[in-house]
């Protein structure tokens, strides 16, 4: 078995360093609720950095200690670690005792909630922590697998350049239970010449559109829009990610 991704966080930002699609959007939403911003799964501060940077007070609740400690670093590298409060917590159940404008979940965040009892706590807790007139916004990726050639697709493995290694990578997935498994493989030819490998297990549990606008409005959100990306485009089967906002 290998490693949870997220204790390997240089590894988690170097699979995603080139991923800015969802910045402007969720930094949209900030300019225009104001802070602070509670911030559900904050990993290794890719998102918070982006808000910091616009100007504004984060929440950031992140479970993982590796993914903490390096959104902390890097906050503090970028000079705006003081608008950032690090938080170790679970989102499900979360209670700070405050009331924000907004609330966001981004990247998928909340696909790391096995069960419908997870996924409940964890939006009950973000319409909890939110003002009257308050906002929540999250995306996940549009469930496509077994297509020939796609990642999903049995005994398909990507590979790719990654900076000085190989990557490969393969998906096994449970349609019954809506869980896909990502494997990462980073291979690196050292300078001894022997190969050096990173290993790396990504678990998500997958959504279906209407399943989380139902799971929405459960946990008490009156008007829920989705989007077919983070241009707030209008949901059609060429989406790769839906996008959800939220009101109280
Ligand atoms: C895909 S990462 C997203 C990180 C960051 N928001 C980004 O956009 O790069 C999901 C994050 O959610 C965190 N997470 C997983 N389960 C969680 C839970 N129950 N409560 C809060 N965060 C959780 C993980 O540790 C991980 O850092």
């Amino acid at each position: 078995m290998s490693p949870d991704l997220y204790d390997d966080p240089e590894f988690y930002d170097l699979l995603h360093a080139g991923y800015r699609d969802d910045l402007a959007f969720y930094r949209g939403l900030a300019d225009d609720h104001g802070g602070p911003v509670l911030e559900l799964g904050a990993g290794s501060g890719r998102v918070t950095l982006a808000l910091a940077q616009a100007g504004h007070a984060v929440l950031a609740v992140e479970p993982s200690p590796a993914m903490r400690a390096r959104g902390a670093a890097r906050l503090a590298a970028a000079g705006c670690g003081e608008r950032v409060t690090w938080i170790d917590a679970d989102m499900r159940g979360l209670d700070l005792g405050v009331r924000v404008p907004l609330a966001i979940a981004p990247f998928h965040a909340l696909m790391h909630l096995p069960t419908l009892d997870d996924q409940d706590a964890a939006l009950r807790a973000a319409h909890h922590h939110l003002d009257p007139n308050g906002a929540f916004a999250t995306d996940v990726f549009v469930p496509r697998f077994g297509a020939p050639g796609a990642a999903g697709a049995p005994g398909a493995v990507r590979a790719e350049r990654l900076g000085d290694g190989d990557l490969f990578l393969w998906q096994t997935h449970d349609a019954t239970r809506q869980v896909v498994v990502t494997e990462h493989r980073w291979d690196r030819v050292g300078d001894d010449g022997a190969v050096r490998r990173r290993r790396a297990t990504l678990r998500q549990r997958y959504f279906q559109r209407f399943e989380l606008e139902r799971a929405l409005r459960g946990a008490g959100f009156a008007r829920v829009r989705t989007f077919g990306g983070f241009g707030r485009a209008p949901v059609t089967d060429a989406a790769t990610s839906w996008v959800f906002l939220a009101h109280v």
